[in-house]
């Protein structure tokens, strides 16, 4: 029997447009729908699948749209429902399927449901929310704390209950416990995925439920994470519940109703034996869940490798990894891993376009966009705003994607002032580097194409090969090796005879491979062995 055709996103690359800073279509300093649409033709010639847009539904800002208000509707900076369909028709011409973005974890605090929640504890969306008495002495109902800083639990001056948010106060967290919300939640899924929606990115997926018993998270000790140790404490109930798996199966079967079954990436930021279960049983949870392990992880070849091997061991059978550099809020990964070097950029660039998984490219990661550092009265995330100097926020890694040189940078218009400041316009540009053969845009083009005609190279396991310090190198379907030289001196590898495909430093292509393959600093390479 021949097995199914593997789904679109198994061989596909995808790539996630944070849409406020994509292209601005009328001059308002603000990314939009219609400006997404007409940069199509730069995704479907980059070879890009399909894209996840943060979110575009209506929100009051407080998070720039992680507080969403309305999830049935687009808020009017980004354009119209009409607008997400003619994205939709218009990608689908070229090949690209949309993901959306879906925060079911919390919702505004500007929200009706939450309007109405706060309103009176006989409201019926009272118990769509996190509601709990003081204890005696009239402190919060436990010890828990936001992830975004202080404590999770907000005194409402109605009855004196506290509600819950795991992040800002604005964004109060919705009781997952609650059937309604369950369905309402089904019925915000079909809303999409009938209009076509390919599937969707769920945000914080690992929070959503929270301990019944809203028992105090256990102190943390000197052998726990950086994060929990900085929290002072586990984030045992207020995260990752066991039960958070019930709600990913019944969504993963509304997911499958569908002709085309609907793809659910995961933001799963666990550690990787954790990770590994939001696949379920390989089948009956997500598809994909981004690893915040390799993402954090040092741009190193023992660090990599140590995580990727750990993630292929754990994973159950049929599942399929997701791999990703950089997103809105983890900065770019040009700056963060490689430094701002291009070089190490361009090797990190053929280590995501060459694993066994689904890449996702973060747009401007195609032309090595790296972080920007913005003035203090240029901040708009509510952490930079809150934190600075202390922690700068997230804006570095979401100022307006770089189409051309000067003024504008071909994301506005030039006598517009962004909503962010564009970074360096002459070091990374879309124009300048289309038809440069040397630039990392055709690196990304030319992998791309390559992982394309090579289906095999795409849907092959990972086979690790021994290799000198500071090199890692991995066996890919039948006939493909690759290389990383992740160390700042040369490498041989011996007894390899074939052709190189792909390299970082493009004078190697096509160079035939006799016996030993010599590999640069901080250069990668893809052989064709014969
Ligand atoms: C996710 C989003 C992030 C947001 C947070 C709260 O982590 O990626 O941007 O701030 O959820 O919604």
């Amino acid at each position: 029997m021949t097995p199914p055709p593997a789904p679109w996103w198994q061989a596909g690359v995808l790539y996630q447009i944070y849409p406020r800073s994509f292209a601005d279509s009328n001059a308002d300093g603000v990314g939009d729908l219609p400006g997404i649409t007409e940069h199509l033709d730069h995704l479907a010639w980059l070879g890009i699948d399909g894209i996840w847009l943060s979110p575009v539904t209506v929100s009051p800002n407080a998070d720039w749209g992680y507080d969403v208000s309305d999830f049935c509707a687009v808020a009017p900076e980004f354009g119209s429902l009409d607008d997400v369909d003619r994205l939709i028709a218009q990608a689908g011409e070229r090949g690209i399927r949309v993901l959306m973005d879906i925060v079911p974890n919390h919702t505004s605090d500007q929200h009706p449901w939450f309007l109405d929640s706060r309103s009176s504890p006989a409201s019926s969306h009272r118990d769509w929310y996190v509601w709990a008495d003081p204890k005696p002495d009239g402190s919060p109902p436990n010890n828990w704390v936001s992830s975004f800083g202080g404590p999770a639990w907000t005194q409402d001056g109605l009855n004196g209950q506290y509600f819950l948010h795991n992040h800002l106060s604005e964004q109060p967290d919705l009781n997952w416990w609650n059937d309604a919300v369950r369905d309402t939640f089904d019925g915000i899924f079909a809303f999409w995925a009938d209009r076509g929606v390919a599937g969707f990115r769920i945000d914080v997926c690992n929070i959503i439920i929270k301990d019944a018993e809203l028992r105090d998270n256990p102190p943390a000790t000197e052998d726990d994470d950086f994060e929990a140790q900085m929290f002072g404490q586990r984030s045992v109930y207020n995260a990752n519940r066991p039960e958070v798996h019930e709600v990913l199966r019944r969504w993963r079967r509304l997911a499958d109703r569908y002709d085309e079954p609907r793809l659910l990436i995961g933001e799963t930021p666990v550690p990787v034996d954790q990770l590994v279960e939001y696949y379920g049983d390989g089948h009956d949870e997500l598809q994909l869940a981004f690893n915040f392990n390799f993402i954090s992880a040092p741009l190193a070849a023992a660090e990599m490798r140590a995580i990727v091997e750990e993630t292929e061991a754990a994973l159950p059978s049929g599942a399929w990894p997701a791999w990703t550099g950089s997103n809105h809020d983890m900065f770019r990964f040009p700056t963060r891993w490689a430094g701002d070097d291009p070089q190490r950029a361009r090797l990190a660039l053929l280590m995501l376009l060459s694993l066994r998984g689904t890449p996702v490219l973060y747009q401007g990661d195609e032309i090595g966009m790296g972080n920007t550092t913005l003035a203090r009265e240029d901040l708009r995330d509510p952490l930079g705003v809150r934190f600075y100097p202390y922690y700068e926020g997230r804006d570095a890694g979401r100022t307006p994607m770089q189409w051309r040189d000067g003024p504008g940078g071909g994301f506005t218009d030039p006598a517009v002032r962004p909503w962010l400041p564009l970074g360096d316009t002459a070091t990374a540009n879309v124009e300048a580097q289309r038809d440069d053969p040397t630039s990392m845009l055709t690196l990304a083009r030319d992998l791309i194409a390559f992982r394309r005609r090579h289906p095999g190279f795409c849907t092959g396991s990972y086979r690790s090969v021994p290799v000198p310090d500071g090199v890692w190198a991995w066996e890919r379907g039948e006939r493909h090796l690759v290389v990383l030289n992740l160390s700042g001196s040369e490498a041989t590898l011996e007894g390899l005879v074939g052709t190189v495909q792909v390299c970082t430093d493009r004078r190697r292509d096509l160079e035939a491979v006799e016996s030993s393959l010599r590999v640069g600093p901080y250069d990668g390479i893809i052989l064709e062995r014969s």
